[in-house]
């Protein structure tokens, strides 16, 4: 595996999609291809399970299973493969989502996600994440202006402040794999750090 595989993270509202097209942008300048996906998605079938799990209701362990069923598929027919010819694959969302929302958030034991995530990828790990971090009552503001809620969306700040220190417990785990952004910071701020720390990805 040659390429580069970067994941942005955060809570709802964090304004983490506001930049990854732009930073893809900049990878791109050096003359590297790269693919910009999502999670949950990024094939047909993944993007059909997404659909499922951002509108029906169900219970938190099919959340979780259909979260890893789902990055399973993303793995084989895109992400691995780009990976393979040098490609840099930049991700909106992985596994520390589940660490942070159905861990922290809904409560699934973190082994268990240990569990399916050695299971579904284990020896592949993200070589850089970008987490946007931002209190969670400020990201319910941003999110307000935004459009309708989604099954997550429509949570509740405590919630969303468990998602917060989910993140955080994964930052303490891995630090070095980590970027913590704070994204109360201006714009042309979050680019300028995000466009300096391509150098040592
Ligand atoms: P999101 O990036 O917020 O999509 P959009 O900006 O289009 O709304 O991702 C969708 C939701 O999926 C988000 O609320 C977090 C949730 N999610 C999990 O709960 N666990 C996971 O493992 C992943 C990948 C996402």
């Amino acid at each position: 595996m040659n390429g580069r595989f970067i994941t942005f993270e955060g809570i709802d509202g964090a304004g983490k999609s506001t930049h990854i097209e732009w930073f893809a942008q900049q990878v791109r300048a050096r003359g590297v291809e790269v693919v910009v996906t999502r999670e949950p998605g990024g094939t047909p079938l993944a993007e059909r399970l997404r659909g499922l799990l951002l509108t029906e209701p169900m219970s938190v362990e099919a959340e979780t299973l259909l979260m890893f069923a789902a990055r399973r598929e993303h793995l084989l027919a895109l992400i691995r493969p780009a990976l393979a010819r040098g490609a840099w694959v930049v991700c909106d969302r992985f596994t520390d989502s589940t660490y942070a929302y159905q861990g922290s958030g809904r409560g699934v034991p973190t082994d268990r996600i240990a569990e399916l995530e050695r299971w579904v990828h284990g020896d592949l790990q993200p070589h850089r994440t970008y987490l946007f971090d931002l209190p969670a009552d400020l990201a319910a503001q941003r999110r307000a202006d935004a459009r309708a809620a989604d099954r997550f969306e429509g949570e509740d700040i405590a919630f969303f402040e468990r998602v917060r220190n989910g993140y955080r417990a994964r930052v303490d785990a891995s630090p070095g794999r980590f970027v913590v952004i704070d994204a109360r910071e201006p714009i042309d701020n979050i680019k300028k750090l995000l466009q300096d720390s391509i150098l040592s990805i």
